[in-house]
């Protein structure tokens, strides 16, 4: 028996954080992962999971539910464990298993269940996963009261940048009908600002023919303002969208610092209420600067393993620059394609919630290919619908922040 894993538990539970319950029928094993979890304070020992319904438990900060190896057998428990993980978003859990074959770990993970440990190693592996639950309990609930800084002596309009590390998963499509469904809704300008430097279509989606471009908006430094951005956007006369162009040569896009891409937002912030960035599927300079000013980031995902691991491992990047996780809204873009996974699956992977998803429809590229957004063009499909509710999210979220 090792204590170092103890150790760690004291050390989080110095902190006032998740209260622990440990539900197991088996009074012996009970009483040793009571043992092992001794140094938490806040822990308090089942036998049955009615019995932790109906007590007092104090739940404000969150709880983690240590599920004994008793539980797995009874399915009616993992259906409500289901439930409450689903509803409560400050609950975990973790189960031990006397057996960890595949079945039964597949089961806890369909559950939603955070983490799994076998009874054999309950001594070195329970205390660390019952400390990284309530840590990371605690970060969510204290990221929510988070502050964003805001400028409140000018106006200052929202960055929206669509985003995903992987290419061809709907970034622009979303990004186009976000600014439609988003300019619908404004009082003043919502404008789109295509970031894929080297095969920007958004111009194309819009069938716009854009006399300029952001590689001209960028190269104007500090002589850039309000006037001079005006005359370098292009309106989409149906949707009343202002476009700010990505450069048809290439050499063009590559003259956009991170540097100058931020001047450009400045700018582009005091004249409009909404931005949106369509970006390409790379985390350079350019896209990171921008993802870091952003107010959202419209994480794109596609119902394909590929695209899961590349979003995992995108958000690990962006975590690692320290931009924080809660301006982002996870969008699944055909999250009922054919495929063998499901949102639960996308969310275990991910470790982050689903905000939306998006249907595949044939609608979808037949607007694409007609120039025309499918918010307007095909107004009444399940598609427009969902893209009316991801902007209302974003309305949300800036009246929520006391933004326009
Ligand atoms: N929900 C959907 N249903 C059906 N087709 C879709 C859907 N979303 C996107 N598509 C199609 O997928 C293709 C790729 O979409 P889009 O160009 O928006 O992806 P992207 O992420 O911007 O790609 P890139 O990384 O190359 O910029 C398009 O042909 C589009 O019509
Ligand atoms: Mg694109």
């Amino acid at each position: 028996m090792t204590t170092g894993g103890v150790d760690s538990v004291e050390a989080a539970s110095a902190l006032p954080g998740a209260a622990v319950a440990v539900v197991e029928e088996d009074a012996v094993v009970l009483a040793r992962l009571v043992g092992v979890l001794a140094s938490v304070p806040t822990l308090q020992p089942f036998l049955h999971l009615d019995e932790l319904l109906d007590s007092d438990i104090d739940t404000a900060e969150g709880l983690v539910l240590v599920l004994g190896p008793s539980q797995v057998y009874e399915e009616s428990t993992l259906d409500r464990v289901s439930a409450l993980l689903r509803t409560e978003g400050s609950f975990g859990a973790v189960l031990v298993v006397a057996e960890p074959d595949a079945a039964t770990l597949r089961m806890a993970l369909r559950a939603g269940l955070d983490d799994a440990v076998a009874l054999d190693r309950t001594e070195e592996d329970l205390p660390g996963a019952v400390r990284d639950l309530r840590y990371r309990l605690q970060s969510s609930s204290s990221s929510k009261t988070t502050a964003r800084p805001t400028t409140p002596a000018e106006h200052r309009g929202r960055v929206t940048t669509v985003f995903s590390p992987k290419g061809g998963v709907g970034k622009s499509v979303i990004s186009v009908n976000l600014a439609t469904a988003l300019a619908h809704r404004s009082d003043r300008a919502v404008a789109l600002l295509d970031l894929d430097l080297q095969f920007g279509d958004v111009a194309v989606m819009l069938r716009l023919k854009p006399a300029h471009h952001v590689g001209e908006a960028a190269a104007a430094g500090s002589r850039l303002d309000a006037d001079l951005l005006e005359s370098l956007l292009v309106r989409h006369e149906r949707s009343g969208v202002y476009v700010l162009a990505a450069p048809t040569d290439t050499s063009e896009g590559a003259k956009v610092t991170s540097q100058s891409i931020s001047e450009v937002l400045a700018v582009m912030r005091r004249t409009a209420d909404h931005i949106i960035v369509d970006t390409a599927p790379v985390l350079d300079d350019t896209v990171l600067q921008v993802l870091s000013e952003s107010d959202d980031i419209v994480y794109v995902v596609g119902m394909d393993v590929p695209s899961v691991k590349n979003a995992r491992l995108g958000l690990q990047a962006l975590e690692l620059v320290q931009i924080p996780l809660d301006r982002i809204l996870v969008v699944l873009n055909r999250a009922d394609s054919r495929v063998h996974l499901a949102t639960r699956d996308v969310e275990r992977a991910l470790q982050m919630k689903v905000d939306a998803s998006l249907p595949s429809d044939a609608l979808v590229p037949q607007s694409v290919n007609k120039g025309a957004p499918a918010v307007l063009e095909f107004d009444r499909s399940r598609f427009a619908g969902r893209m009316r509710e991801i902007a209302s999210l974003i309305l949300n979220r800036a009246s929520s922040e006391g933004e326009p």
